[in-house]
């Protein structure tokens, strides 16, 4: 009986679904917590290309249960829409994936009140997906949500529309209520086998020896509370919402590992100290195809940033990093790592938690030797060139965690293990 964390540690986009499907062939459930399919996980294996929103990756391993625990907002329509196209790729859904009864549901008019705020708010926006993520969440902290569950009860659920329409003062006339429930009862159809307790299953599970893999989503400088508010996503992204977003009690979380990339990446609004907006950025960038694989947004490049990074690993309580992408440093002509921060004449001992302090600071930056080998083929760490093992030792020894997993590829078998000297 045990169970992992693989959890996101910057702004999202880390390649946590590439290092939960490196570990998953061991997993008896791989599960998703909270977030929903503002998420765009993407695994590569043998030629094809797979990209998961909702769907936890742990699907792609046929020994493998997924779970969608009571944390994660459900689109019911583009999980429909996604399970639809794996199935289509030939994988099986029957008896392992499960969904939680509480889950509260992302609805049409939850993207709209999303995009509506966004346009509304112009230069003030977050830059969210869109998805409808954040009117979601507020629904459910304001008792106003619809659950997965109430979609068993016909009656119970027109009540909750009608309810929900009027807390948000939009018109439901009584033809669209009508073709809502019907859409919705379709649905219902199709996903009702997939509906469980989640928590009681995750419990025996854990209790009679099953392995756990939880899927983080998004990143912990996203988390509602930790991140860089309000420039986050809507849901408790650290180690701490598993607990929360399963019902899992917190004691049975064994063991955490965070994912970085070997820079730093942020997709919307909001402050980024190491941000790189010149032609080093570009060329990492296009080498490290830094497009959002949910909206397609050119993402915010930037130098690696240990001082955000000691600030994740301190919350998530992390026990061992994976360090993705580092193929995409080969060839780049001036690396740098952060290692403070300054504000005016003063060194900041901890990462700000205001974003004015944080989009003022001025980045305290090493020196790295950069390397130009491709290291895509490199199967252990001592194959890699000198000043790429010194690259990740710096970062292992300012982050102060060991690093164990270092990702040189898309591709499964394009992870180096690594016995850790700490
Ligand atoms: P994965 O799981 C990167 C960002 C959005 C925006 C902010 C709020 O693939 O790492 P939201 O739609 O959640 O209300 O947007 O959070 N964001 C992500 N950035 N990767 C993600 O997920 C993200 N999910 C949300 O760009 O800045
Ligand atoms: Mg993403």
């Amino acid at each position: 009986m045990s169970s992992l964390a693989v959890l996101g540690c910057m702004w999202g986009d880390e390649a946590k679904a590439k290092i939960v499907d490196y570990l998953g062939d061991k997993a008896d459930f791989v599960v998703r917590f909270q977030g929903g399919s503002n998420a765009g996980h993407t695994i590569h294996n043998q030629g094809q290309k797979y990209v998961f929103h909702s769907v936890p990756s742990g699907i792609l391993y046929k020994q493998s249960k997924c779970v969608i625990g009571p944390g994660v907002v459900i689109d019911p329509f583009s999980l429909k829409a996604e399970i639809d196209a794996l199935k289509k790729l030939g994988i099986a859904f029957e008896n392992r994936l499960f969904i939680d009864e509480r889950a509260p549901l992302v609805l049409p008019l939850h993207q709209i009140l999303d995009s509506g705020t966004e346009d509304k708010l112009g230069k003030q926006k977050i830059g969210t997906t869109r998805r409808g993520i954040g009117p979601a969440y507020s629904d459910l902290a304001s008792r106003v949500a619809i659950r997965f569950g109430d979609l068993a009860y016909p009656e119970w659920l027109e009540d909750r529309l009608l309810n929900l329409y009027k807390f948000h003062n939009e018109k439901l006339s009584a033809a669209k209520l009508k073709s809502l429930l019907k859409e919705l009862a379709e649905l219902y159809a199709d996903l009702k086998d997939f509906s469980a307790k989640t928590d009681e299953l995750l419990y025996e599970a854990y209790l009679s020896g099953a392995f756990i893999l939880f899927e983080g989503a998004q990143g912990t400088l996203l988390d509602i509370s930790f991140g860089t508010y309000p420039y986050v996503t809507s849901s408790n992204t650290i180690a701490g919402g598993i607990s929360i977003g399963t019902g899992l009690p917190p004691r049975m979380l064994d063991r955490t590992l965070g994912v970085y990339k070997a820079y730093s990446t942020r997709v919307g609004e909001g402050p980024f100290p190491t941000e790189l907006k010149n032609e080093i950025g570009d060329r990492i960038r296009t080498q490290g195809n830094e497009f959002g694989s949910t909206t397609g947004r050119p993402r915010r490049v930037g130098y690696f940033d240990a001082v955000a990074a000691a600030y994740t690993a301190r919350l998530n309580g992390l026990d061992a990093i994976a360090v993705s992408l580092l193929d995409v440093l080969s060839g780049i002509s001036e690396l740098k790592i952060c290692t403070g921060y300054w504000l005016g004449n003063k060194r900041l001992e901890s990462f700000p938690s205001h974003p004015l302090e944080l989009s003022k600071v001025e980045p305290e930056y090493l020196d790295c030797v950069p390397w130009d080998a491709d290291i895509s083929g490199c199967k252990s760490l001592s194959r890699l060139p000198k000043a790429a093992r010194d690259y990740l030792d710096v970062i292992q020894d300012l982050v102060d965690r060991p690093i164990e997993l270092v990702s040189v590829g898309k591709d499964r078998n394009q992870t180096i293990k690594i016995k850790s000297k700490k």
